[in-house]
């Protein structure tokens, strides 16, 4: 018999168990906002990238479909940014070229790999989410509510990837894996600069 996992228990504030020393619970949040906002960016540019090539093919309508979900993800954060008073990355310009540079390539490569770049991103993010989750505490429940929802949305993006031949793309593993050092080196820096 396989048991249900329990729900993690949930923190009553966030940075709770933070050390002396740690950036505050503003600051804590500040950062995640801006590594969101920056993140859904890419997202944003990354499909717009991909739609420049793909667009108005089969995988075209898949992919507009996914990318009007990271519009509403971005303005979220966008809104976010203003009512806290939290200022963008400054590698928001690279982001949006980057983003746009990666969803163009792997759509060169063929629909199959604009597949993968969106499995492996979404799998990176899907991480992260969940990890800010966990962080956020009461005092921020519609925070973490929305990253839940976005998070949630993320993993159906995936979903959809693999239902779409992602899979099937040219080097499948080292793509993806290529894709997901990158993401993961952009949450990296997108939380510190
Ligand atoms: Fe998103
Ligand atoms: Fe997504």
């Amino acid at each position: 018999m396989t048991e249900t996992p329990k729900p993690p228990a949930r923190r009553r504030l966030t940075g709770e168990d933070s050390l002396p020393g740690d950036p505050s619970r503003e600051e804590l949040v500040a950062r995640m906002i801006r590594v969101d906002h920056a993140g859904e960016v890419g997202a944003v540019r990354i499909y717009r990238g991909q739609l420049a090539v793909l667009g108005g093919t089969p995988a075209g309508g898949v992919i507009e479909r996914m990318a009007k979900a990271e519009a509403r993800h971005l303005k979220a954060f966008e809104r976010l940014m203003v009512e806290r008073r939290v200022r963008p990355t400054v590698l928001s310009p690279v982001w949006h070229v980057a983003g746009y540079a990666l969803g163009a390539a792997t759509a060169l490569l063929g629909p199959e790999a604009a597949m993968a770049c969106t499995v492996a991103v979404e799998e990176v993010i899907d991480e992260h989410y969940a990890r800010q989750a966990e962080a956020l505490g009461e005092d921020e429940s519609a925070l973490r509510d929305t990253i839940e929802e976005f998070r949630g949305d993320e993993v159906g993006h995936r979903d959809t990837a693999l239902a779409n031949a992602a899979r099937e793309a040219p080097a499948y593993r080292p793509l993806t894996e290529a894709i997901k050092a990158g993401s993961r080196l952009a949450i990296w820096l997108s939380t510190r600069l």
